[in-house]
């Protein structure tokens, strides 16, 4: 009877030795911590309940271990309030230690939170806001999103071509959209066209009708638009209101604007409304359908442009911690993020060396009724230019 414990005791000290010699990781080292930071409530909660779906989704389909490593996924929502962004990118940084900070559903948020991530060296992954310079204030920032300059150029490049000869630019006045009106107007000049007004509305519940009026005013042949996600479907309903879809005026924007998380709400206002943008749910690739498909079943609801950039900065948080066989560390994390090559549901996509930005296909669509997808109203692609890389870091 004396006998049993100690041997118990010996066997256990045999296998914590055994433990001992593995590899940390296999021993149960602790999880891989992936903090996203995102707008769950408030005026930009679409963006968070499309990325917090993409992120789940990717992980019920790819599994929570990489290369035997655990992956814990922390969610918190800042309300799109920067300086909440970065009181929670401290906590999570010092409190949760984790392995990586992600999400940021505006520009503000992003910012507020790059110093963060540059004195913790934690790679930062930025899965929606868009103001070019974002990934310029931090060397541990990458992008999966976009940036307004590439997704602008080339519709101002559409509308010289067609025909547009004067237009009237129209945008949230901060970070994106100051970005989207100048290369607008840089692009479309240099295409020969005129920008014959600028308008500015405020990022907090806009009332988009004086501005509106200024449009009909100024008499364009187009209005170039830009506002974030969220917003399309109140600036539609007044446009539609106002009876400026029936004035002759056309309307051109960013995908911002034809957001597939309202579009199919909007009505026929919405009908013909030409745009430029990274990704559409209606994008016919077999990747695209899959991925549709299942996030569909699982959520009840349209993947956006903002769904695919969390699910595509899973792909790449995972990739990169395979690379480094599941050891992490925010250095080589990171550079095993720069260059990185995969297809995402939206096309072909490359994050750039040197700058850390995406490179990817800008196609130019038009919202139609699809009769082989339930009649619903979709951003179709009829145009593409190829591998475009962020305009606002080559000026
Ligand atoms: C930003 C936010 C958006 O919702 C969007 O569609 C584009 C840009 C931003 O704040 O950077």
């Amino acid at each position: 009877m004396q006998r049993r414990p100690a041997l118990h005791a010996v066997l256990a000290s045999a296998v914590l030795a055994a433990f001992a010699a593995l590899p940390a990781r296999a021993a149960g080292q602790t999880p891989f911590k992936i903090g996203f930071i995102l707008p769950m409530t408030g005026q930009q909660a679409s963006t968070g309940k499309q990325i917090d779906a993409a992120v789940k989704l990717y992980m019920a389909q790819n599994g929570t271990t990489v290369d035997g490593r655990k992956i814990e996924l922390i969610v918190k929502d800042d309300g799109g309030a920067p300086d909440m962004t970065k009181r929670i990118a401290q906590e999570m940084v010092v409190g949760d230690k984790v392995d990586v900070l992600a999400g940021f559903g505006i520009t503000p948020s992003a910012f507020a939170a790059a110093p963060i991530a540059t004195q913790s060296k934690t790679p930062m992954v930025v899965t929606a806001a868009a103001t070019s310079a974002i990934t310029e204030r931090s060397p541990y920032i990458v992008r999966t999103s976009f940036t307004l300059p590439q997704a602008t150029v080339p519709i101002a490049d559409w509308a010289a071509k067609n025909g547009i000869k004067k237009v009237v630019t129209f945008v949230a006045d901060y970070g994106p959209g100051l970005d989207a009106e100048k290369f607008f107007k840089s692009q479309f000049t240099l295409d020969g066209g005129q920008v014959v007004g600028e308008i500015r509305t405020p990022l907090k519940s806009p009332d988009f009708a004086p501005f509106l009026q200024k449009v009909a005013d100024l008499k364009p042949d187009a209005v170039f638009v830009f506002l974030p996600s969220g917003q399309g479907a109140a600036f539609m309903k007044q446009f539609g209101e106002r009876g400026l879809d029936k004035s002759g005026i056309r309307l051109i924007a960013t995908g911002d604007v034809t957001d597939d998380d309202q579009l199919a709400d909007m009505g026929n206002v919405a009908l013909g409304v030409v745009t430029s943008h990274h990704y559409s749910a209606a994008h016919p690739s077999a990747v695209n359908k899959k991925f549709v498909a299942a996030f569909e079943a699982a959520n009840h609801f349209r993947p956006n442009f903002m769904a695919v950039a969390g699910y595509d900065g899973m792909h790449l948080i995972y990739n990169a911690l395979a690379a480094t066989q599941g050891k992490g560390g925010g250095d080589a994390l990171l550079a095993a993020m720069k260059g990185q090559i995969f297809e995402s549901p939206r096309g072909p996509i490359l994050i750039d060396a040197q700058t850390r930005d995406i490179v990817q296909d800008i196609y130019i669509r038009k919202v139609e009724r699809v009769p082989a997808m339930g009649n619903q109203l979709y951003n179709v692609e009829f145009d593409v230019q190829k591998a475009v890389k962020d305009p606002g870091k080559t000026k």
